[in-house]
């Protein structure tokens, strides 16, 4: 039995490495406008630190890592972090989860260090909207990004677009016709309550179920496949007589947790066995020890809880264990 399996069976070989809390961008979604209390500077791991707890999730069954953050391009030097893991035995696949906007500086550097490849945020392709749900930035630079990674290599290229309803609901055609035209694939992601159940999320939240009906609307052909590179719970299709694919990433309409493969590590050093809930193990007293560490993988392995509870808050019967307090950008 793989030494990562949880009480339920599941297999983890995934592991989500947050390198910083902070963000260039705030989302809706995401973030309050003047942002959340940042972790000091001293309280993130370092990057040999991560080589470290990293190294022996390897000798434990962890094959593929992603880089998120908050924004992970904002923590300098992040090529040299990448340059350490993609050196450690057993690792095979190395991304990034990114919001586009410092990619365009970046790529050439980060795929010469090793990472496989990117995943990025693009929730309009309207400038004024993008002032709208990112509040800072600016989509060109997103878009220059998108074009740098796709000059220096990595592939596939993912989009990730959150869906919310009464905002950018009526770009799905939009983006549905960029996976057909452009070599890219598209992943449509429903909005989920984390860190912030209270907030009035469920006046956006739309199911992902509007994206199939558009497809059959604007007459593009599509059919599910299972061959699209990724780690993650996307559910993926075809276009037929299409350069692209897309994806539906439903957390509350269609939950995925049975399947779930993935650990977290925080920007401030937590082993997160789910998104969810509020149960994290503090990695810090355990650097310098390679059994510690280990002991602390396995115990995420004991302590995972079977799923969310997103669903159920949804329907408005929602169980009784605390979920995080923590956000996305957050948590990673
Ligand atoms: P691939 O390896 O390319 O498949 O990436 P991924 O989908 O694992 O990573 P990415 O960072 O691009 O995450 C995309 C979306 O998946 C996030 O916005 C979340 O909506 C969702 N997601 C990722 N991990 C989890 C998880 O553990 N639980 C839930 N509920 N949603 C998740
Ligand atoms: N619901 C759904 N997706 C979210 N993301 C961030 N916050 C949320 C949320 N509340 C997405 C970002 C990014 C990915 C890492 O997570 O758009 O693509
Ligand atoms: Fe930043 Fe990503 Fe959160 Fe947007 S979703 S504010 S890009 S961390």
């Amino acid at each position: 039995m793989a030494a990562l399996t949880d009480r339920f069976g599941r297999v983890h070989d995934y592991l989500r490495i947050s390198v910083t809390d902070r963000c260039n961008l705030r989302c809706l979604y995401c973030m309050p406008e003047e942002g959340v209390k940042f972790e000091p500077a001293e309280n993130l791991l370092s990057y040999d630190q991560i080589t470290e707890i990293v190294r022996v999730g390897a000798k434990l069954g962890i094959t593929k890592l992603r880089i998120t953050g908050g924004e992970p391009l904002v923590r300098p030097g992040l090529a040299d972090l990448i340059g350490q893991l993609s050196s450690i035995p057993g690792i095979r696949d190395i991304s990034l989860t990114t919001n586009g906007v410092l990619l365009a500086d970046q790529a050439e550097g980060l795929r010469a260090a090793g990472l496989n490849r990117v995943n990025i945020s693009l929730d309009t392709l309207d400038p004024t909207r993008f002032k709208f749900i990112a509040r800072r930035g600016d989509l060109q630079r997103v878009m220059q990004g998108i074009e740098a990674a796709a000059k220096v290599g990595f592939a596939p290229i993912k989009l990730n677009c959150v869906l919310l309803k009464g905002v950018n609901e009526d770009e799905i055609a939009s983006f549905l016709k960029m996976a057909a035209e452009q070599p890219l694939h598209v992943r449509f992601i429903e909005y989920m309550p984390i860190g912030h159940a209270d907030d009035n999320w469920r006046n956006h939240y739309l199911p992902l179920s509007r994206v199939l009906e558009i497809a059959s609307e604007i007459g593009l052909g599509v059919e599910p496949i299972s061959d699209v590179l990724g780690n993650g719970p996307s559910e993926d299709y075809r276009i037929a007589g299409g350069k692209g694919t897309f994806g539906l990433i439903h957390p509350i309409s269609d939950q995925f947790c049975k399947r779930c493969n993935r650990l977290r590590l925080t920007a401030d050093g937590s082993i997160k066995p789910c998104l969810y809930w509020v149960d994290e193990l503090n990695v810090k007293p355990a650097l310098g020890s390679p059994d510690e560490l280990e002991k602390l993988f396995l115990r995420a392995m004991d302590i995972k809880p079977l799923n969310h509870e997103m669903a159920e808050k949804l329907a408005g019967d929602a169980q009784s264990h605390e979920p995080t307090t923590r956000r996305m950008s957050q948590i990673g």
